[in-house]
């Protein structure tokens, strides 16, 4: 698919079709993961593409949404808060790190035709329990993975004046 296109089709999916999702897209999402660029190259980070029932079972029941159990499968990106680069004042760049991460997992994932929906607002430390993921390993983001059942509607973008501005 044109990159372009790629951009415009990754959406936030919230509606999900069973169908598993193929081993290709996982190899191209693998593929993508090891590719993320990370600050010194330090890679802080570790994906779980879970497909297993009883784990994506767990998943569901520290983020409430019928929309997540419906998909096939769920990536989850954790990140390590101590082997990270740390910006000047200190502060650990692994969000930052995981962030790139996930985005290659979402752009590879519309790239293929499938869905996938950035999440956040889950109780950490819930999540981390259940990944076994002890200090100073987090979780940052999890995503379903899995073919739309339907199309989002179009969604306001404010100008590109507002958000992008040329200083020559
Ligand atoms: C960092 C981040 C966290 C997000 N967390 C959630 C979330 O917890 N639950 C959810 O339903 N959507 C979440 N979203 C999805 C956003 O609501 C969505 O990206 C935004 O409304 C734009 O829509 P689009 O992704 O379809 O372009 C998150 C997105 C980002 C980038």
């Amino acid at each position: 698919m044109e990159f372009q296109e790629v951009l415009k089709r990754r959406r936030s999916i919230r509606t999900y079709k069973p169908d598993a999702v193929p081993a290709e897209a996982i190899e191209k999402i693998k593929t993508a993961v090891r590719l993320a660029p990370t600050a010194c190259n330090l890679q802080p980070f570790k994906v779980f593409f879970v497909t297993n029932q009883e784990l994506k079972d767990k998943i569901c029941k520290i983020y409430k949404a019928s929309w997540l159990s419906a998909a096939p499968a769920i990536a989850v990106v954790a990140g390590n808060y101590a082997e990270c680069w740390k910006r000047l004042e200190g502060d650990p760049i692994a969000d930052v790190d995981c962030a790139i991460v996930m985005e290659h997992i979402t752009l590879t994932a519309a790239d293929c035709g499938l869905g996938t929906c950035w999440i956040c607002a889950f109780p950490r430390a819930e999540m981390d329990a259940a990944f076994g993921l002890k200090s100073p390993w987090k979780t940052v983001a999890i995503t379903p993975v899995g073919y739309a059942e339907r199309q989002p509607q179009e969604r306001p973008c404010k100008s590109a004046e507002e958000l992008f501005e040329v200083i020559s």
